[in-house]
């Protein structure tokens, strides 16, 4: 294997007319079993050569994540899907026509192409078509499938810019392509098609009920699931997407939850709907949007601002229990302490 990146290069780009110097620096390094940390329209993607099983090793090292954990690999059309599964069923091909490229991932059967390390040794493989241009014409340059896991260490917050790139990973990769904060904000919407029922493992930017308008019926979201019980999908462990922060979810009344703990004499950090009053020193106050596109777009670069300012809790106000904040509500659970 490569040794461990020790500096990490950063290149700017322009996120809507990457120029082709900077697009070639990153292919070479894919090509070169190294790693680069790209923009997608969700979160930043650490990227390596998905059919060379030492590159992708390296991702796992990098982030410290656990072999068990199975990454998303990204191509640059339905062709090339494709050729990397053992079977394309027509919903698939509904799907695709529909939503790629953008923030849907697909698991299917997988080839015999895709190297063990990148599905975990699972029988099937996770596949999407990114929407950002730096990613899609790295995979056109590079002439080859990317497997990229989010550019964060393991269990920690997706990161939505490059200085939550740098600040977890910094040299442990070869390169960061710099396109400024991701659109989106939160990671794709995870469906396995690999089953008889259609299944989602992972909510996200496309909601089931567009899912669902295409192929018919979907299971809803698998269980989260605990200890040694089996995964459906593995990055499903519970505490995940996690700031250092300790965070609570609350429903309401979170004035008196945030009062409690600063009556503790604990710092705390405050995802509130409504504007911002003054609640005294100790208290960082964020008015987060009411639109749910919106507020998945500045949850994850709001928790990491917390988490810069080193409060010690995050007091969250649950959004309303609706299709269209499904995913958010999910990465708030996810992000918190008490379950
Ligand atoms: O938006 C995104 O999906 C971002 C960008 C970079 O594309 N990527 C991302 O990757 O969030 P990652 O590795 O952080 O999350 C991938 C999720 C994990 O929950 C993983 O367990 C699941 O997809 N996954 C990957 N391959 C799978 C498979 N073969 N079967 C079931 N789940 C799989
Ligand atoms: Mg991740």
């Amino acid at each position: 294997m490569t040794p461990a990146a020790s500096e990490t290069r950063i290149v700017r780009v322009d996120p809507q007319r990457p120029d082709r110097e900077s697009i070639r620096a990153a292919a070479d390094v894919i090509i070169a079993r190294g790693l680069v940390a790209i923009p997608t329209e969700t979160v930043y993607g650490l990227a390596a050569d998905a059919l060379n099983a030492s590159a992708v090793a390296r991702i796992f090292v990098a982030k410290g994540r656990p072999p068990t954990n199975p990454v998303i690999v990204h191509v640059s059309d339905e062709a090339a899907a494709t050729e990397l599964v053992s079977r394309w069923p027509m919903e698939a091909s509904r799907l695709a026509d529909r939503f790629w490229p953008g923030p849907l991932t697909l698991v299917l059967p997988r080839s015999p192409r895709v190297p063990d390390v990148v599905t975990a040794g699972l029988p099937t493989v996770a596949l999407r078509v990114p929407a950002h241009r730096v990613a899609a014409e790295l995979i056109a340059a590079a002439e080859r499938p990317l497997a990229a896991p989010s550019a964060n260490p393991s269990t920690r917050l997706s990161p939505t810019a490059v200085e939550h790139v740098l600040s977890g990973l910094a040299g442990r990769i070869d390169l960061v392509l710099d396109g400024g904060p991701t659109a989106g904000g939160i990671e794709s919407t995870v469906l396995d098609l690999s089953s008889e029922r259609p299944r989602i493992l992972r909510p996200g930017p496309i909601a089931r009920s567009a899912l669902e308008d295409l192929i018919g019926p979907i299971e809803p979201v698998a269980a989260r699931v605990a200890g040694d019980a089996p995964m459906p999908s593995p990055g499903m462990m519970s505490r995940h997407y996690a700031p250092r922060a300790r965070l609570v979810c609350v429903e309401q009344d979170a004035d008196k939850r945030v009062a409690e703990l600063v009556r503790r004499g604990l710092r705390v950090g405050w995802l509130s709907f409504a504007e911002p009053v003054d609640s005294g020193p100790g208290v960082i106050a964020i008015q987060m949007p009411r639109a749910a596109v919106a507020y998945a777009a500045r949850l994850y670069a709001t928790l990491h601002e917390l988490d810069a300012q080193s409060v010690e809790w995050i007091v969250a106000e649950l959004p309303p229990d609706s299709e269209e904040w499904h995913a958010i509500r999910d990465r708030l659970r996810r992000a918190s302490t008490d379950e």
